[in-house]
Parts: structure tokens; sequence; C-alpha cells
């Protein structure tokens, strides 16, 4: 989906890496990493948003890149937070080299990041870079609420929904939104396009959590499992703590808390009578839906409708 987008990024990625000769140290997981791929979601983003306001892919290719070399700076360090050592299929930076050497090249690719950002010739620029600031405070926020809630008994249905709108929401409403302020949205074009973003965001992680119960490592090129190791609290522990009670709620609680085993047939067959998966597909659906509501002023002047081709690629996403 959206090849010739993804084409564009990734030889605009290849001309940012080309630019970083040395030292190798730095540069090498760098360019690792960058070159893996990965979905490009966000850039991806950045581009539709701008386009279903009529500016150019070419006009915001600077802003799409710098997204996506601030995406990977979250996950090079998020890799390191919890202890993962495979990603796209791959080593991880810190899995392949060495903690300190995935610190550093997390650290560079903000640097990086902004370096691109500030290429853009817009009056806006100042707004732009506020943005995209806020959003790199409020990942940080988010991990750290993340990391909070792992092993904590209880954690709300708003605590979760607040935790995952700052670690992966506002990622990808920023995309959006960035997307709108580059194309010279005005106030409500904006607006509309970083709360699809952030409805988008939100059914995101909400499959990721159930994609790491549910899926294989094989497809989903992550290690399965690895929220349950670190006894994260996500739509999966939250949804079938509500769903579950008796004896199927104390047996889950048990295979919780004998996470060394792994995600069993056992706890994936509790998880499906439980109706966990069922329940994760209609949040995400309803979601998508409301993300589509927020643009409809939009996606009614833009025939092509880009941004429910969009929405629709992520809703079936395995991976
Ligand atoms: C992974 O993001 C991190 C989350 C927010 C769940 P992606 O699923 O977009 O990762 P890549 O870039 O495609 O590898
Ligand atoms: C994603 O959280 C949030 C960030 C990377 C900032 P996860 O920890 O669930 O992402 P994956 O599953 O490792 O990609
Ligand atoms: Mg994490
Ligand atoms: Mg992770
Ligand atoms: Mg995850």
């Amino acid at each position: 989906m959206f090849a010739d987008i993804r084409q564009a990024v990734d030889k605009h990625i290849e001309q940012v890496l080309e630019s970083c000769p040395y030292p190798a140290s730095l540069y090498d997981p760098i360019r690792y990493v960058m070159r893996i791929g990965g979905k490009r979601v966000r850039p991806i983003l950045v581009i539709l948003a701008a386009r279903s306001l009529k500016a150019s892919m070419e006009s915001v290719l600077d802003v799409a890149v710098a997204v996506e070399l601030l995406h990977n700076f979250t996950l090079v360090h998020d890799d390191i937070m919890d202890r993962d050592d495979i990603r796209r299929g791959q080593p991880t930076i810190h899995a392949k080299w060495d903690e300190g050497t995935a610190i550093l090249a997390g650290d560079a690719l903000i640097g990086i990041a902004y370096r691109r950002l500030s290429r853009l010739k817009t009056e806006r620029l100042g707004e732009l870079i506020r943005t995209f600031t806020d959003a790199v405070v409020e990942v940080c926020e988010g991990q750290a609420l993340d990391k909070e809630f792992e092993g904590r008994e209880e954690v709300s249905l708003a605590e979760y929904e607040d935790m995952i709108a700052r670690k992966t929401g506002r990622l990808i409403s920023m995309s959006s939104k960035i997307g709108a302020l580059a194309a010279g949205g005005d106030p409500e074009q904006v607006e509309a396009l970083e709360r699809y973003g952030s409805l988008i965001g939100k059914a995101f992680q909400i499959q990721d959590d159930l994609l790491d119960y549910l899926s294989t490592t094989e497809e989903l090129g992550k290690a399965v499992g690895s929220d349950l190791a670190m006894r994260k609290a996500t739509y999966v522990t939250l949804e079938a703590a509500e769903r579950l009670s008796g004896e199927s709620l104390r047996r889950f609680k048990e295979l919780l808390g004998d996470h060394g085993s792994g995600v069993s047939e056992e706890l994936r067959r509790l998880l499906k009578e439980a109706g966990v998966l069922d329940s994760g597909r209609r949040a995400v659906e309803a979601l998508m839906d409301q993300a589509l509501l927020a643009v409809e002023d939009i996606l009614e002047s833009d025939g092509n409708s880009e941004l429910r081709r969009f929405a629709d690629w992520i809703l079936r996403r395995r991976y």
C-alpha cells in the first residue's frame, strides 16, 4: 500500500544517511536501523495529510523524514527499555552492538530529525518545531507511564488510554498535524487532521497490544509475548481482567504471573473465550470510524480519499 510514497520516503532517507559519514561507530547502527525499514506509517501519514490539503509530497518530504527519524529513535530506546532483541525481523541495535551504542544512536537520531525539520521553508516553522517538540516530550511521558504500570496490580482504563495516547497516539497525531501545518491548512483543517491521527494512533496501539499475544514472531518481526514477559499493562490484560471471572480469572492471573513460559496455548484460549480479540477488533473499528468522521469535510473535497485508504490499511495490518 502507498508504494510510491514509501519509495520516495526511502529515497529521501538515503540522502539523509549519505550525509552522515563519520564516525562509523555512530552511523553504522543508524544506517542499519533506518534501512531495515518498517511500515513507514508516520511519514506516509504526513504526506497524505498534506496532500489532502492539496500540497505536494515533495514540499513535505523533509518533515516526513524527520518524523520517521524521531520514530526510530523511540524504537531504539524502547527496545532497550523493553529488553527486546528483535525488531523488523532483525536484531535490535543494542543486541547487535551494545546498549551504549543504541543510546547514542537514538540521541543522534533526534538531532538529525531536527536538522531535517529546520530545512523547511515556511513562515510556520516555529509552530512546526513546537508541535514536533511537544510530541518528543509527550512520547517520553508515555514511556515513563508504560514503565510505571509494569507489574502494577490495578491500572484503570483511563490511565491506560492516557498512557497510549502519549506513547503512541501523539506521534501519529503529530504526523497528521504537522503535514497539515506544512501544507498551510487553516485551524479547522489542522485540528481535524490532528484528531484523525490521534484516533488512529489509539487504535494502532490497541492492535499492537493484541498482536503481542496473538501473532507469531515470524509475522510480527518482533518477539511475541514481550508485553507478557515485562508484565505490561496492555489492552489485553485490562480487557481480560474485565471480562473474565471466577476460575478463569484466577487462572488468567496465574498465567500472567508465570510469564516465563510465554504466551501458551492455554492463555490464547482464555483470551479467545473471554472475547478479548473480538472486543479489540470492535474497538479498533469504532476508532477508525470516528477518525474518518473527524475529517469528513476534507474527505468530501478530496476525490480519491487517501485518508480513507490509510485508515483501511491500518485497520487490516497484521504486523
Ligand atoms: C511500533 O511502531 C511502535 C508502536 C507504536 C507500536 P510501528 O509498528 O509503526 O513500527 P515499524 O516502523 O513499522 O517497524
Ligand atoms: C510503543 O510501545 C511505544 C514506543 C515505541 C514509543 P511498544 O513497546 O508496545 O512498541 P513495540 O511493541 O516494542 O513496537
Ligand atoms: Mg515499550
Ligand atoms: Mg517495545
Ligand atoms: Mg508493543
